[in-house]
């Protein structure tokens, strides 16, 4: 190793905190044009955008004294060694991947904020009694192939075979857009981390939501992070002319859908749980101006922090789909295809993030995430922990997306002692 061991504290002063955030932010706006529309930011997995993505950010990461790789699944990587040999590392990371006409910072700003840290490390030959590793997850949002998380899930092992042949809207699977881009279908399993290699993953991510902002805080820490689970669901029922068909005498299942959304939101509404739900995609067919549909199809996406309420809302929803439908005489098919428990921040790293933030801030909120991130699928194996950072007006998976300059660099002040205290103490 070229440089000296040299512990002393790595602050980061006011000079540097602002130099940092405008490369940060200038460096946001430059991934936020590697889109595969024009006029907004979509960046999908395994797309062309993708891979270009992953060049940038990996010539960043080399700028910033590491050494780079790329897996097999299309996960950027960057390591700067601790200052002794061979030592695990701490796992600073987000995705690079978006939703269609996404925020610029969603998971994003994780990555860039992370990589400033190294620099300065780097910059003042400081290592560390851990390895830093950064990692720009491949695939969080699941915008492509229906399936979230497909990143993170290989580092610890989840990734299922079948997955290859799922197709994106123009039917080319994940196999195929693998070998597209060069990657090897047969060697997913490398993509596998050792446990011991990692001693706990953290992510810095926008809150995504009001809290922070109505709490005037720029940064908190997460205690837990919602569950989730994504259904399915058909309303089927009987195509007729839409000048003829007395309206007692339809069976449309697009009225059945409409009374069942009201339902779900009154329900919610009412309820005392957090519980949040969306119905975010529905097609109408045949979908001709002048036909009764004969079929609704639409996703569920349905949140909260307790694993049995979020069951329980569940199966009342579901029942009061069917009963509409009897009572309309259409049928109601649901299937569940994406589920996540919610999950527990660790405590010690959790503390330790809390600690620093009231140092530095003067407050520490702390809050459950309504969104979910690559640390779900990291949490089946390493302990995790969590930063937000404040977005304007909660406002994410919308181009509408803000983070104040002020709050990146506070945060990346923070983070830094953050980074430290955990090399230090876990
Ligand atoms: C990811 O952003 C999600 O929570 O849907
Ligand atoms: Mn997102
Ligand atoms: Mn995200």
């Amino acid at each position: 190793m070229k440089d000296i061991v040299n512990m002393y504290y790595p602050k980061i002063n006011n000079n540097e905190s602002i130099k940092y955030a405008t490369r940060i932010l200038n460096r946001i706006e430059k991934l936020s044009k590697i889109s595969e529309n024009k006029n907004n930011t979509t960046r999908l997995y395994l797309s062309i955008e993708h891979i270009k993505t992953n060049k940038i950010v990996e010539k960043w990461m080399k700028l910033a004294g590491m050494q780079t790789w790329q897996d097999q699944v299309g996960n950027i990587y960057g390591r700067y060694e601790a200052c002794t040999k061979k030592q695990p590392a701490i796992l600073l990371g987000s995705h690079l991947d978006t939703v269609p006409n996404a925020g610029k910072y969603d998971g994003i700003l994780g990555v860039l904020t992370s990589i400033e840290v190294v620099n300065h490390l780097n910059k003042n030959k400081i290592h560390l009694k851990k390895a830093i590793e950064i990692v720009g997850f491949a695939d969080e949002e699941g915008t492509r192939f229906g399936i979230t998380l497909l990143g993170s899930k290989a580092l610890t092992n989840k990734w299922k075979k079948k997955w290859l042949n799922y197709k994106d809207k123009n039917k080319i699977t994940i196999a195929h857009a693998m070998k597209n881009i060069g990657l090897n279908t047969n060697k997913i399993c490398l993509a596998k981390r050792n446990t011991k290699d990692i001693k706990a993953y953290i992510e810095l991510h926008i809150e995504q939501g009001p809290y922070l902002y109505k709490n005037n805080s720029s940064m908190g820490v997460v205690s837990a992070i919602n569950g989730a689970k994504r259904i399915n669901c058909t309303f089927t029922g009987e195509s007729g002319h839409a000048g003829t068909v007395p309206i007692y005498m339809r069976k449309d299942p697009l009225i059945a859908t409409s009374e069942w959304i009201l339902f779900i939101e009154n329900e919610l509404l009412k309820s005392k749980t957090k519980i949040v739900a969306t119905i975010g995609k529905i097609n109408c067919y045949p979908g001709a101006t002048n036909v009764i549909p004969n079929k609704i199809k639409l996703t569920l996406d349905i949140r909260g922090p307790k694993n049995n309420e979020l069951n329980k809302t569940i199966s009342n929803i579901l029942k009061k789909a069917k009963e509409i439908s009897k009572k309309r005489n259409i049928i109601f098919n649901s299937k569940k295809y994406y589920s996540t428990k919610s999950i527990k921040c660790n405590k010690k790293i959790k503390n330790i993030i809390k600690k620093t933030i009231n140092k530095t801030q003067g407050n520490c909120p702390s809050l459950a995430s309504g969104a979910g991130h690559d640390a779900i699928s990291m949490a089946k194996k390493w302990p995790i922990g969590m930063i937000f950072i404040r977005c304007i007006k909660g406002i994410s998976h919308s181009p509408k997306e803000k983070v104040l300059k002020k709050d990146i660099i506070k945060t990346i002040k923070t983070y830094m002692e953050i980074i430290y205290n955990l090399t230090e103490k876990i």
